[in-house]
């Protein structure tokens, strides 16, 4: 089983970034100058994925455009010789292939995940979340999707957090699988935001995830939930009583750019990082009297 299909759901409502996000869509928030979506699709086409689904809700259209063809600027970057970022701007819609389906209502991730079920069809896939930004050598999901092939069942990323930040998380009860270095663990159960001295662990659940397509029915099931709401935790939850699932504590940095400080560490590291602003950036920090 090969993962060549993913899903990016992008309809929430990015209450956490409001302002900025009342009438632009919190995966357009540019991280120095590429939108966090971006970087998340590119992670996705590092693993070798190029069948990208995103959900998508009302005021998202800035989505759409970004991943289409932009005939008019790219006639004008031609007329005026910018090939590098005419290159640039046709690079990635060229390396995928995207769909959209709409989330009509904010209904939660699981619910977001549900609809894009015709789209994967009875394939296991992959979800990647923009508010989770990974600088890893090997691209997270590749290094997923590695797992996915020795285990052939569903992976979900994780990482230790402090103590103190364990309840903003979905959190991890499992057991060591051998062979993969400690980082691999069989997941025995999943419990959405526990108080700090109920945590079954420290491995909190990220935003990166290789399902299989029973997690559907799964989702189905769960429909009941309070508000209507559906909770991809609670879909997983019932999908490890029929088939094992993994957690991959997986290699790199991760920030949390749907959050405001997150997203503030992101954008520093992410420019300290460039070899075209990296150097002057740094000066420029050391200057201030902190
Ligand atoms: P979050 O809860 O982090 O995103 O959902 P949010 O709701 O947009 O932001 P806040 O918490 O209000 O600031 C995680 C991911 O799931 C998507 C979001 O777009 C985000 O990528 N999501 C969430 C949906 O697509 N639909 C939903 O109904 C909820």
């Amino acid at each position: 089983m090969r993962i060549s299909k993913a899903v990016f759901p992008a309809a929430g409502l990015g209450t956490r970034f409001l302002p900025a996000t009342k009438a632009q869509p919190k995966e357009m928030l540019p991280l120095v100058d590429k939108p966090l979506i971006q970087y998340v699709i590119e992670e996705a086409v590092g693993a070798g994925i190029r069948n990208i689904t995103i959900v998508t809700g009302r005021g998202k259209n800035a989505i759409e455009d970004h991943f289409d063809v932009s005939y008019e600027l790219e006639r004008v970057l031609e007329e005026r010789g910018k090939e590098n970022l005419l290159n640039e701007v046709r690079l990635i819609s060229n390396m995928i292939n995207v769909s959209y389906v709409r989330q009509k209502e904010a209904l939660g991730l699981g619910h977001a995940i549900w609809v894009a079920r015709d789209a994967i069809g009875n394939d296991p896939f992959a979800v990647l979340l923009g508010d989770d930004i990974i600088h890893s050598q090997v691209p997270c999901m590749r290094q997923m999707i590695d797992v996915f092939e020795k285990l052939q069942g569903s992976v979900i990323a994780t990482c230790e957090v402090p103590h103190s930040e364990i309840h903003h998380y979905g959190v991890i009860a499992g057991t060591p699988v051998e062979g993969f270095g400690g980082r691999v663990y069989r997941v025995q159960d999943v419990v959405e935001k526990p108080p700090a001295e109920e945590a079954p662990s420290n491995l909190a659940i990220i935003g990166r995830y290789i399902l299989t397509p029973q997690i559907f029915g799964f989702l189905e099931k769960t429909r009941t939930g309070s508000g209507g709401e559906i909770q991809l935790t609670d879909g997983i939850r019932l999908l490890l009583e029929q088939q094992p699932v993994y957690a991959y504590m997986f290699e790199g940095r991760r920030y949390d750019a749907g959050d405001k400080l997150g997203f503030l560490k992101a954008t520093v590291e992410f420019a300290l990082r460039r070899d075209d602003l990296g150097a002057e950036f740094r000066t420029y920090l050391k200057s201030l009297k902190l």
